[in-house]
């Protein structure tokens, strides 16, 4: 798989603004500073592509960014994808209440970018799960802090989208080996799903991610 181009392409802040030009939409979701602008700088292999900050509530819009590719899991090829950073929901550990902000801004950003359906493989005429541009959802979580309510409502709601999702732990260069594996696991009991251990700093698990990527984008 090689990165051809990535370019940001907007700050949406309406409908309107949301590109539907049949290329899919990944969307990361998950708290604030939990590495969400950092991973795509990563992914794009550019410093400062998407705007990070030791500051959370950095990112505020939905903003855009266009990865073009050649080749992957798909066989060789061009293919294209927009990964979608949304804020991030809560600046502190809370639960309800930051998971009603993430709903707000996100939900606005997935109505839309589930509204104007096109056909895929499998999926059903009119149903939630064929959203047109809107191909997966990929929840960010902090692999250090296994267990945070927000993570788990935010993961209860993802859920409830019915949207195809993935879990990533980010920052596990920050653990220690028995730290890594002991979270992980925890992660998985909490989640339902093992994720999918990454770090935007030592680049570990961004080939595992692209493939990720490129599984939700269909390619
Ligand atoms: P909001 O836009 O506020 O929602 O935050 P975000 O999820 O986009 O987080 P951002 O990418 O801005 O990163 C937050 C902080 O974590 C920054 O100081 C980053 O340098 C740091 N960070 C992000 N990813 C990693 C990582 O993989 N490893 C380490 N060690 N630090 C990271
Ligand atoms: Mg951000």
């Amino acid at each position: 798989m090689k990165l051809i181009a990535a370019r940001f392409v907007t700050s949406a802040a309406t409908a309107e603004a949301i590109p539907r030009d049949g290329v899919p939409h990944v969307a990361l979701v998950g708290r604030s500073n939990v590495g969400k602008s950092s991973l795509i700088n990563a992914l794009a292999r550019h410093r400062a592509l998407a705007r990070t900050s030791a500051a959370a509530g950095k990112t505020r819009l939905a903003n855009l960014y266009r990865l073009d590719l050649d080749g992957g899991p798909g066989g060789p090829g061009r293919w294209s994808v927009y990964l979608v950073d949304l804020p991030g929901y809560g600046y502190a550990r809370g639960g309800a209440e930051s998971v009603t902000e993430l709903r707000k801004i996100a939900e606005a950003y997935f109505e839309t970018a589930g509204a104007g359906r096109v056909s895929r493989p499998g999926a059903e005429a009119g149903s939630k799960t064929c959203a047109a541009t809107l191909a997966g959802v990929m929840h960010l979580v902090d692999s250090r802090h296994p267990g945070l309510d927000a993570d788990l409502d935010a993961a209860k709601w993802i859920e409830s989208l019915g949207t195809e999702h993935a879990v990533v732990a980010t920052k596990i260069d920050k653990l220690s080996r028995n730290e890594r594996n002991k979270n992980l696991k925890e992660l998985e009991r909490q989640l339902g799903m093992a994720p999918l251990p990454v770090s935007a700093a030592s680049g570990e698990g961004l080939d595992d991610l692209w493939t990720l990527i490129a599984r939700l984008s269909r390619y």
